[in-house]
């Protein structure tokens, strides 16, 4: 028996909730293609559907609405934890301390419910704004029901009601990343779950996952690059400097997308109506195809294309979020799918328990 290494090819679970083909570049949520559902449904049609497995109708999607924002105010016990934590503590690390702090004691741990991903999810933008808002010497501002978790989550940031057109766009990048088959964190999540362990515990897993540079970190890493690329003349001297240094391009590469990712075509499609005469937009595109071009001469055969992070920067960009909730916000739209895989693993629930070879040294006195 061999290992595979980072489990390669390895299925690990069946699941209702999506597909990835990363051979023809399609995202499939439960029968509908990601890319069309970021432009036509609210976060909230979107997550009903992966949580519920049907689109709702008007009235339980009032009904749904109302419940969500009735969820999304921090209990004290949070606040105070918040505000325990060092200054220096990332976002993403003050993001798990929350979570566990506003652990359900009174529900038993097992099994998940519908409730309890419901209310994590509505309760993580609320955890960001606090931290974030407290930080900067800023009132945190409350939730305001009448607007959507996307727009809600604008506004608990700056205090202001957000312009539609950035709703719209934040919109479509929390639909296309929600929901990504067993990616690294959903993986964590379901594993910590398999145990029968609770949801917050689960939760906690999958936020230390998603911190990593190599899953949600890369969108700041490439507002990082773009700034220091700074202009198309400075491009290709730092690109092949990284690649001649071996180290990696951040947005490009992906390990099931060998063709172009569905989700960073769609944010270019939608930026580039926001963003059309921006300059540092124009970069991102020339960088683009400058940086596929050049990884196909340095790493030949590998198929490395813009992955979402790439878009995601721009987009999260173009709605003036700060780069230091970049992954905290990729957080906030990854939550449904996360709890929506937790539910899916208690139904069906066998401890995740996989062998390893060991390759160490043996005692001399050992039979082999
Ligand atoms: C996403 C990612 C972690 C997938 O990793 P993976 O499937 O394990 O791919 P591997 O690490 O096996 O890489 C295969 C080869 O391509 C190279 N490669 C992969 N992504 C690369 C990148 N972004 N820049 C440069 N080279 C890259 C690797 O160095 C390796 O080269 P080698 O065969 O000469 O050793 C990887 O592509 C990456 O690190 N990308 C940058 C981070 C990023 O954008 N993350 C967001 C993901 S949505």
């Amino acid at each position: 028996m061999a290992s595979v290494t980072g489990l390669e090819g390895i299925v690990a679970a069946e699941t209702e909730l999506s597909m990835v083909d990363g051979e023809k570049g399609l995202l499939i949520y439960r029968g509908y293609e990601a890319k069309r559902l970021a432009l036509e449904l609210s976060y909230e049609e979107a997550a009903y559907l992966l949580w519920y497995g049907q689109l709702p109708t008007e009235e339980q999607l009032v009904d749904f609405c109302v419940k969500w924002s009735g969820l999304r105010a921090l209990p004290a016990e949070v606040k105070a934890v918040i505000d325990l934590l060092p200054q220096e503590f990332e976002m993403m690390s003050v993001l798990r301390t929350a979570i566990s702090a506003a652990e359900e004691t009174n529900r038993g741990t097992w099994s998940p419910s519908l409730e309890g991903a419901l209310r994590y999810t509505a309760l993580v933008p609320s955890i960001i704004a606090y931290r974030y808002r407290r930080s900067a010497g800023l009132e945190p501002v409350e939730p305001n029901p009448q607007l959507g978790h996307v727009a809600n989550y604008l506004f608990m940031l700056t205090g202001e009601v957000p312009l539609p057109a950035h709703v719209k766009a934040l919109t479509a990048y929390f639909i296309l990343a929600m929901e990504h088959g067993m990616n690294a964190s959903t993986f964590a999540g379901r594993v910590v779950l398999s145990t029968q362990s609770d949801m917050a515990s689960a939760l906690c897993a999958a936020i230390g996952a998603m911190k990593g540079p190599l899953h949600g970190g890369a969108p700041s890493e490439v507002v990082h690059m773009l700034d220091a690329i700074a202009t198309k003349e400075r491009a290709e001297g730092w690109l092949r400097q990284r690649l001649d240094e071996g180290q990696r391009l951040m947005g490009f590469g992906h390990r099931v997308y060998k063709t172009f990712d569905p989700r960073a075509e769609a944010l270019r499609e939608m930026i580039i109506r926001l963003s059309a005469d921006d300059a540092w937009f124009e970069l991102a595109v020339y960088v683009e195809s400058l940086a596929t071009r050049l990884l196909d001469e340095y790493k030949p055969g590998r198929k490395l294309y813009t992955n979402v992070e790439f878009y995601a920067a721009a987009v999260l960009r173009a709605v003036n979020m700060p780069s230091a909730l970049f992954t905290p916000t990729f957080t906030v739209s990854r939550m449904v799918g996360w709890t929506a895989h937790l539910l899916e693993q208690a139904g069906c629930n066998r401890i995740f328990r996989p062998q390893s070879i060991y390759i160490g040294a043996m005692p001399e006195t050992a039979e082999v």
